[in-house]
């Protein structure tokens, strides 16, 4: 199936896009010291779908969090990669349709959705350039 290539050297730290895959929106966002300093102070024991920020991300690269951008409640399309400062109380995402809630790391917080947003297959192709799939 058909990957596609992402130029990610215009993301800021802070800063997330969106772009489409496989006719998905996936979400890449440039994590800044802070967001990921708040994603390991979490105890992975107590959320909901237990996973790390090293597991959601590549060894060196922990400030790349690629994700799809769907919800896993019911599939809306989550706010918080270009919509500003819409990034819901945990500071990563957030579903306007049932008030799910995604942290930095993209796992689920608050709200029905059952699991963390999906991590892509993905690799870096260089230090600016990500193929996804
Ligand atoms: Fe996102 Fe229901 S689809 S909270």
């Amino acid at each position: 199936l058909a990957s596609i290539e992402v130029d990610i050297s215009k993301i800021a730290p802070g800063q997330a896009i969106k772009t489409m895959w496989r006719k998905q929106p996936v979400f890449l966002r440039n994590l800044t010291p802070a967001e990921i300093k708040s994603a390991d102070a979490v105890p992975v024991a107590s959320l909901r779908d237990p996973q790390s920020l090293a597991d959601r991300t590549k060894p060196g690269k922990k400030n790349w969090l690629i994700t799809l951008g769907v919800c896993t409640h019911l599939g809306c399309v989550p706010l918080g990669a270009g919509e500003g400062e819409i990034k819901g109380e945990f500071g990563g995402y957030f579903c306007p349709c049932h008030g799910s809630v995604y942290d930095t790391a993209a796992r689920i917080r608050k709200g029905p959705a059952p699991t963390n947003l999906v991590v892509p297959e993905y690799s870096f192709k260089s230090d600016t350039v990500v193929q996804i799939g």
